[in-house]
């Protein structure tokens, strides 16, 4: 469960707040997505969800933020780590460069937790294959395409089994074979193991397949906040610098075009899709 209450945020020196005002509630095992423009906000939340904002980052915040029952505006980063799982959108800054395989890679966490070493191997595995990083183990976290970093880092987080997962922009080194897989993980991982997912993303056709839920940043605000059916369909979005799914845009030309009812659902997925032209 995450819940912010009136979370105001400026960064060091910023003349106006990153995050300005913002309340809401996810709920556990929920599948969250956050869109937004360049600028939004986006990094800033998902930052601040593990605590980084303002611990690392430093400026000024008011307001609150509880992430699986932690105050993560106060509690020590090393207290968060161990509940809130946060994986970047560029690999590289995510590979600790200390180790030199990807088993290696991956059991460095469990080791910073002390798990025990007969524990720490089925984990291993068991990840590796939920990951799709199966036959890399003893290859260098450096020697591997930017999809498997990529998958390599969200693998080393969930390995630590977080109960809330923060991923800014996991799929963008990714092909869309490879976003779809990641986007695949984290549903199941939303579904099957209650683990609250949390997650920025520009690609708004897998928000729209895979989310339950989008929230929409616009200059550090919440604008919008609901089901992506609605959310992505809304004429609003154009005005903050979002452009809706093909999908969407296909069929509202449809509707313009007097070739569809006006008042029947915008989709925003390809089934949505598909259902609104037959
Ligand atoms: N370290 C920083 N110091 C000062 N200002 C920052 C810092 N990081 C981000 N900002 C500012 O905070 C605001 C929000 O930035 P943020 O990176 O959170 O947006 P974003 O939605 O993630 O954008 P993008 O889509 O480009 O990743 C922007 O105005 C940005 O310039
Ligand atoms: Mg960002």
């Amino acid at each position: 469960m995450i819940r912010l209450a009136d979370v105001t945020y400026r960064y060091p020196r910023a003349t106006v707040p990153a995050l300005d005002g913002l309340s809401f509630e996810v709920s556990t095992g929920q599948f969250c997505a956050v869109i937004g423009a360049n600028g939004a906000g986006k990094t800033t939340l998902c930052s601040a969800l593990a605590g980084f904002v303002p611990q690392f980052y430093r400026g000024t915040i008011t307001g609150s933020i509880e992430v699986a029952g932690l105050n993560v505006v106060e509690s020590p980063l090393a207290d968060i780590a161990g509940t809130v799982g946060l994986v970047f959108s560029n690999p590289f800054n995510q590979i600790t460069g200390a180790r030199f395989t990807v088993r290696d890679e991956i059991a460095f966490g469990l080791e910073n937790m002390a798990v025990p070493v007969a524990e720490m191997e089925p984990r291993i595995e068991e990840i590796m294959r939920f990951a799709g990083l199966e036959g890399l183990a003893d290859r260098s976290p450096f020697a591997l395409s930017g999809g498997q970093q990529q998958r390599l880092a969200i693998a080393s987080v969930l390995v630590m089994r977080p109960k809330v997962v923060v991923l800014d922009e996991p799929t963008s080194q990714l092909d869309p074979v490879g976003a779809k897989e990641v986007f695949s993980v984290l549903r199941s991982l939303a579904t099957t193991a209650e683990t609250t997912v949390f997650m920025a993303e520009q690609k708004l056709e897998w928000v729209a397949a895979f989310a339950d839920r989008v929230l929409v940043l616009h200059q550090g605000k919440l604008v919008a906040d609901g089901p992506p059916g609605e959310v992505l369909a809304s004429p609003d979005l154009g005005r903050y610098g979002l452009q809706p799914t093909r999908y969407t845009q296909v069929a509202r030309a449809a509707q313009l075009a007097g070739l569809r009812s006006a008042d029947t659902p915008l989709p925003v997925t390809l089934e949505q899709a598909v259902e609104f032209f037959n």
